[in-house]
């Protein structure tokens, strides 16, 4: 089957250009706090440090070496929530090991309004309500949305599943879905029969970060192919599905790179934005 590739680039550059004129005029400013050196965290950091520049965006990196305590990283968490320059903020996920098991507490500490990322129960809550009430969505499955919205794929009344179910990107993804009339299954490492159920998605998402779990037997013919799952095979990145294989049976499919990670950068930008606008306004 003839697929139309589902390439971020376009659609990241589109949402980088249309927010140029809102940064110029409120001059908002993001900070990214890296805790060690994670490989993958440098360079996700460096995207999103160069993409910051791409559109002027002011921006600053803390760099905290592998040793810092809970107490230094919390007391940093204070000082950019009390920063009035400061628009919004991220952690890098993930922490060195000795802080893993205090993520949700670093996340919390974050000052909602400044949390951009949108990890915090606040942000996470008030999107269950409407697509009205996502304001501050967490960047990768807000990127999802954006793809499918500029290559012009129907949501309402399909049947979307989800294959992972982490804070950051499956349970965000589904709620989203959700609040534009998707009918959603989200699967996990446990589902069982998990071929049957994938078969039966118009959109399949996959976000598990295991190379080539989402072969060409486990698609519907037509079915659009979103893939986010990330992982690295003998130094180079690779997605969740099995491209080449998958894409003689999907309409359309994300490639991996140049799928939905530019998205992903493009997202947590408009975030910024969007937290300097609400604000100004108080909301
Ligand atoms: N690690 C992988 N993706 C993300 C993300 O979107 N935000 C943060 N803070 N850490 C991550």
């Amino acid at each position: 089957m003839p697929h139309l590739l589902l390439s971020g680039r376009p659609v990241a550059d589109a949402l980088l250009e249309s927010l140029k004129a809102d940064i110029k005029k409120l001059d908002p400013k993001l900070v990214v706090v890296q805790v060690g050196d994670d490989p993958a965290s440098a360079s996700y950091i460096k995207q999103k440090l160069k993409s910051c520049e791409s559109v002027g965006l002011r921006h600053e990196h803390k760099h905290l070496n592998e040793k810092t305590t809970l107490d230094e990283l919390m007391s940093m968490i204070g000082e950019l929530n009390a920063d009035e320059d400061v628009t919004g903020f991220i952690v890098q996920l993930p922490l060195p090991k000795a802080l893993q098991s205090h993520v949700p507490e670093v996340i919390r500490a974050i000052d909602p309004k400044k949390d951009i990322d949108g990890f915090g129960a606040y942000n996470i809550g008030k999107m269950f309500l409407s697509v009205e009430f996502e304001h501050l969505p967490p960047a990768t499955p807000s990127g999802v949305i954006e793809m499918l919205k500029f290559y012009k794929i129907p949501i309402e009344g399909k049947h979307a599943v989800i294959v992972g179910r982490s804070n950051i990107v499956g349970k965000p993804l589904a709620i989203m879905l959700l609040n534009r009339g998707a009918t959603v299954t989200v699967c996990n490492s446990k589902t069982k029969n998990l071929a049957e159920i994938t078969r039966q998605a118009d959109i399949l998402c996959s976000a598990v970060g295991s190379p080539k779990m989402i072969t060409k037997d486990m698609v519907k013919a037509g079915a659009v192919v979103i893939d986010i799952g990330v992982s690295r095979v003998d130094g180079k990145l690779c997605g969740d599905v099995d491209f080449d294989a998958v894409s003689e049976v999907a309409s359309a499919i994300t490639p991996v790179p140049g799928g939905v990670g530019p998205m992903t950068v493009a997202s947590l930008i408009r975030n910024c934005v969007t937290a300097k606008k609400r604000q100004m306004s108080a909301e």
